[in-house]
């Protein structure tokens, strides 16, 4: 039972709580030339931490790395592993590592669905098409993960691989993909030797390309579907200097960058390989097979959809003739509405959130945020799952983002009008715990721009100090913290998109606070806890806030009683 014995010493916070994710704001170094927080000098955000830090109620928590589920100390943190814990209140095996596992041990090869698909395929002498996010970033995808999958489909008997390429530069350096281009076009000369005709068909920047994210805009899909499954470049992207194809993925990149030096590889145009009568190389026809590499959910879910449904669902676009191909995800990439419905890896199944236990308690709950992180406080949260746990008790709000292409421009982005809503909800009285991710310091930290991170920060600053004020109103209690590190490490020439190994703030601001409690200081790490306090740690700490023990199954939380 998801219902929880009450707090022994009788505590129980008055007034609502409102946890505050303030998405990519890492602790970073104190040098306003390398640091965006600093340069900005965010005063009220500054204040909070210093007053929480006189009364103890401040901590750094960890965020990346084993603490999150993920393998190594050198794994940077990023949305989907950070709400996850947060929202769960455990460590899992993240999807990453259970492909890795899988590999590992052979299991995946052993599958029906590796069988159905690749296997198939290989019988049948027909392509195999693969597809996704092209680095080793490590939070969608991972190189060694790609070839694997090569080397097991060459033991699987298939002859043809046809391989479709996302440029990353957003979880890796901004104009790193060639690196990871050469990399590909060497392992597949590899596996030439046992006969296989593997080659790049089409590619395009992961931004422009495929990999949308929550709906947010459906032509990035629709451009990717129609080069990798059409082999053709959409005309609104052929000028007379960019032709769109290409009789290399290197020579249609260096044509982009040469072109257009601001795209980077995040936003490279699409491109489609073709052989030396024009043609596309790697068009999907009847009866192939296609594998989409990433492991990651939230952009992964769009063009699973695009292979799946039939048109009497699927409304987006128009996806013209659609062949009849065998499409598996590298894992299932939600897990309620199951999409896809063959997987080669079972995901991480996430069980008893905190969400389970806020309803099952009877805890009426709020969360928003704009269009780019909102499945994060919602389906990340609640353990990938994408519908409500109690409608009666909660309420999602989606805020409508701007276009990707003008975060850079406008870092503001919509967080003044998710304060709007956060504010209205904490007026009406309806909640008692809200939660927030405001996207800036991650979104803007991803475009590289540090004068946008610095204003993408003070943006943050001024929603702090709006949010803090409505709470004081009601005695409520604001958490401040962040899911991983970003925005904290810029540079003045834009090289530094990727999210960091940072640790986070935690900090509470109580305003009824009586000196019931203070939280573990730095340094002590939980009993039974080697990795030390992390996000996943703060589940239990609400829900010793809400009056209640946090199960035992939990993290511990960072709260002691006085
Ligand atoms: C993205 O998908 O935008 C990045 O790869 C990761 O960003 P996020 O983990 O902060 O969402």
């Amino acid at each position: 039972s998801f219902v929880l014995p009450k707090l022994k010493n009788g505590y129980k916070h008055q007034g609502p709580v409102v946890w505050c994710v303030l998405d990519g704001y890492g602790l970073g170094k104190d040098d306003p030339n390398v640091n965006p927080i600093i340069a900005a000098h965010p005063e009220k955000i500054n204040a909070i931490v210093e007053a929480a830090k006189q009364k103890q109620l401040y901590k750094t928590i960890r965020a990346h790395g084993p603490a999150v589920g993920l393998p190594s100390e050198s794994d940077m943190g990023n949305s989907e592993v950070g709400h996850n814990a947060m929202g769960c209140g455990q460590i899992y095996h993240q999807g990453t590592m259970l492909v890795d596992e899988s590999f590992s041990s052979g299991r995946m090869f052993e599958t029906e669905n590796w069988k159905k698909v690749v296997g198939e395929c290989g019988k049948n002498n027909k392509t195999l098409h693969m597809f996704g996010l092209l680095s080793d970033g490590n939070i969608h995808s991972h190189m060694n993960q790609i070839f694997q999958l090569i080397d097991g489909a060459v033991k699987s008997a298939v002859k043809k691989i046809r391989v479709h390429v996302l440029l990353d530069g957003r979880d890796v350096p901004p104009e790193s993909g060639l690196v990871y281009i050469n990399q590909l076009e060497e392992k597949l000369k590899s596996v030439a030797a046992s006969g296989v005709d593997g080659k790049i068909a089409s590619g395009g920047g992961r931004m422009y390309c495929v990999m949308d994210r929550y709906n947010s805009d459906w032509s990035i899909v629709r451009r990717g579907w129609n080069m990798m499954v059409h082999g053709q470049v959409e005309a609104a992207d052929i000028t007379a200097d960019y032709p769109g194809y290409f009789k290399t993925a290197t020579e249609a990149i260096e044509k982009c960058r040469q072109l257009h030096p601001d795209k980077k590889d995040q936003y490279n145009l699409p491109f489609v390989i073709v052989g030396e009568d024009g043609k596309p190389i790697g068009k999907m026809e009847d009866g192939d097979a296609c594998v989409n590499w990433n492991f990651r959910g939230d952009r992964a879910l769009q063009i699973s959809r695009a292979f799946e449904e039939t048109n009497a669902t699927f409304t987006y676009f128009d996806r013209g003739t659609i062949p009849k191909v065998a499409y598996a995800g590298l894992l299932e990439y939600d897990t309620e509405i199951h999409v896809p419905s063959t997987y080669l890896v079972p995901p991480p199944e996430i069980h008893n959130t905190l969400s389970e236990y806020t309803c099952a308690n009877g805890i009426t709950a709020y969360a928003v945020a704009e269009t780019h992180k909102y499945g994060h406080v919602t389906f990340f949260w609640n353990g990938n799952k994408s519908g409500y746990i109690d409608e009666k008790l909660e309420l999602y709000e989606c805020i409508e983002s701007l276009p990707n292409s003008e975060t850079e421009s406008h870092p503001e982005m919509k967080a003044v009008e998710v304060t709007d809503k956060l504010v209205a909800a904490l007026q009406s009285k309806k909640f008692q715990f809200l939660r927030v991710n405001y996207a800036n310091p991650d979104m803007v930290g991803h475009t590289g721009n540090f004068d946008s991170c610095v204003r993408a920060v003070k943006c943050m600053d001024e929603q702090v100090a709006r949010l803090a004020a409505e709470v004081e109103k009601l005695k409520g209690l604001l958490i401040i913290t962040a899911d991983h590190g970003n925005v904290e490490d810029k540079d003045h020439k834009g090289n530094k998109t990727s999210h960091t190994t940072a640790n986070v703030l935690f900090a509470i601001t109580d305003y009824s606070y009586n000196g019931e409690y203070t939280l573990i200081q730095d340094g002590v790490k939980p009993d039974g806890e080697p990795e030390g306090p992390g996000l996943t740690n703060i589940a239990a700490t609400v829900l010793n806030l809400f009056g209640f023990e946090a199960p035992e199954l939990y993290r511990k939380s960072l709260i002691q009683f006085k």
